[in-house]
């Protein structure tokens, strides 16, 4: 299986830092076979990031949204559909960052109204799923998770598509502690059992770990047997650093 590199922007971008991005990433860029990247910048950035890439980087990194509303079209003022994503170049989608979940209130019924928009508009999901620090504490970890998955996938007639799990320890992410590759690949192999015994289709889903994944961490963590990709927030906005990653992928993926 590939190995995913994405990057999620959040709220970090500008015109002149998009250029300055691709610009430095195509300085770097040698083959990087068997490396999916993919960038997830601020919704208003990925038009010009679309344009840039196709002109310096022709197919070597996908795009993807942060957010979508689960409607087509409406009246409702902020926001941004799959069918708008796809027309402005992405091909993938967030769904229930951790960050959506906490500050803006996102639950579970509405993440999964959003996976299910997204594939069936022909967007890939990336369902993103993590425990607290309490909750960890408290042992509930595997709870926590099971539950954000079967929120989703229980109402998934159209199955998952190409989608991705990214599973991202809340009190890893921004803080720069990672999970253990110990304790991702725990996570991480409970997650594709859980998603087996639903449908054995669904133990081929790309699982990505987030959470303060850095150069000098990514490879221990990729070679974990069941972490098929990073989600990656502060590592990704300089390009040096995301470059650094996609290498440290390539080069696992071609032992
Ligand atoms: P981080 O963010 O790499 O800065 O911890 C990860 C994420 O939120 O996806």
């Amino acid at each position: 299986m590939a190995l995913f590199v994405a990057g999620n922007w959040k709220m970090f971008a500008s015109r002149a830092g998009v250029t300055q991005f691709v610009d430095e990433l195509a300085s770097h860029w040698h083959t990087a076979d068997g490396v999916v990247p993919v960038v997830f910048p601020p919704t208003g950035y990925l038009a010009q990031l679309q344009t840039e890439l196709a002109a310096k980087l022709p197919g070597c990194v996908a795009l993807g949204g942060q957010r979508i509303h689960p409607e087509p079209q409406g009246a409702f003022t902020g926001e941004s559909s799959a069918a708008m994503m796809l027309d402005l170049g992405a091909s993938w989608v967030l769904a229930g960052h951790s960050e959506r979940r906490t500050l803006f209130g996102e639950t579970d019924e509405m993440v999964a109204a959003q996976v299910k928009a997204a594939i069936v508009a022909g967007l890939k999901p990336v369902l993103c799923v993590g425990e607290t620090l309490a909750q960890r504490q408290a042992g509930e970890a595997e709870q926590v998770v099971a539950r954000q998955l079967d929120s989703v996938f229980a109402k998934l007639d159209a199955g998952f598509g190409e989608g991705a799990v990214a599973y991202e320890p809340v009190w890893a992410i921004g803080t720069g502690e990672t999970a253990s590759p110990d304790q991702a690949q725990q996570m991480h192999a409970f997650v594709r059992e859980r998603l087996s015994a639903m449908d054995a289709k669904l133990a081929e889903v790309p699982l990505w770990y987030g959470g303060s994944v850095k150069p000098d961490n990514a490879a221990e963590l990729f070679a974990a047997p069941d972490i098929d990709g990073a989600l990656i927030g502060g590592a990704s906005l300089a390009a040096a650093s995301f470059w650094q990653i996609i290498e440290q992928a390539a080069g696992l993926t071609s032992a």
